[in-house]
């Protein structure tokens, strides 16, 4: 196949799949979701993402009606059944199919959803431009929910701007970005805010931290400013899409590129683990 999308054990290809209205997810964005990519038919970093699924969806009581196990394994077996080896892979869960009400529904299952579709990874290593926004998201920032309204205006606003992505502030804090998180290196010292609630816990974010404690690069998650964030010797994005970019570029004004082996260094591991990690047709 082509491309693939599966709700609840049905599969096709996307453009013939349809979904009951009455999904949740239509209604309220009442879901979770992740994604990932896949290479040689291996979903990368494939625990962690099942992992933060099912802390999400505690953390929204949304009961997932099969296994984490089962879970991997259904994805696996979809992944195999498109002719591509490197593909986008996402997934959400929503809480079930009901007559719209706010509150949860009784009795209704969980619904799963995958959609694949033929990937290629882009060069990591091209400069990127990113304009700065005032964060306007909710204070569920950690939990990867389907409700994306301020993160697609971000996103949209970055696009026209000609940049990568909007990076998100927050009283003067930067956050992360609409679609990734955000790192500075400052004197030899690897930034990013912390893991609570107005960030997602990126799973790109914590291999780079881990690769930077690798190089010996010393890590500290305490948020910074805006005017760090212009002062920053590097700017990294991450995410599982893109892996780690490098900014040179923040509204119009050059910024970073003061460390740039140091900002090579990190993406050069980060790629070496990647293709490592899902070497092997499966
Ligand atoms: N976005 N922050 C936000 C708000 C995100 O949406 C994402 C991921 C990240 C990076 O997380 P990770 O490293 O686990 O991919 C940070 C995905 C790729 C998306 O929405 O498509």
């Amino acid at each position: 196949m082509k491309d693939l999308g599966y709700y609840n054990g049905t599969y096709g290809p996307l453009d013939e799949m349809t979904i009951p209205m009455n999904d949740r997810a239509c209604y309220f964005g009442d879901g979770i979701y992740e994604a990932s990519t896949c290479e040689n038919f291996n979903i990368y970093a494939l625990d962690a993402h099942i992992n933060r699924l099912y802390n999400n969806a505690a953390l929204l009581e949304i009961d997932i009606p099969v296994t984490k196990e089962t879970f991997k394994n259904i994805l696996l077996e979809m992944v195999h059944k498109l002719d591509s080896p490197s593909q986008l892979v996402y997934w959400q869960v929503t809480r079930g199919t009901a007559n719209r009400t706010h509150f949860f529904p009784e009795n209704t299952p969980a619904n799963l959803w995958i959609t694949l579709r033929p990937f290629q990874l882009s060069d990591i290593y091209k400069l990127k431009k990113l304009i700065t926004m005032e964060d306007t998201r909710f204070l569920h920032c950690n939990i990867k929910t389907l409700n994306l309204l301020p993160s697609v205006i971000a996103s949209q606003k970055a696009k026209e701007a000609g940049c990568y992505e909007a990076v998100f502030h927050r009283n003067n804090r930067v956050t992360e970005c609409s679609h990734s998180n955000l790192l500075i290196l400052k004197d030899g010292v690897l930034r990013t805010a912390p893991t609570d609630h107005l960030i997602l816990p990126g799973i790109m974010r914590a291999q780079v931290l881990d690769i930077a404690r690798e190089l010996q690069i010393p890590v500290d998650e305490t948020a910074f400013s805006l005017a760090e964030l212009m002062e920053a010797d590097e700017i990294l994005v991450t995410s599982s899409t893109v892996l780690c970019l490098v900014a040179d570029e923040v509204d119009s004004i050059p910024a970073g590129r003061k460390a740039p082996d140091t900002a090579r260094a990190i993406q050069e591991a980060l790629l070496e683990k990647y293709y490592r990690e899902t070497a092997g047709r499966q």
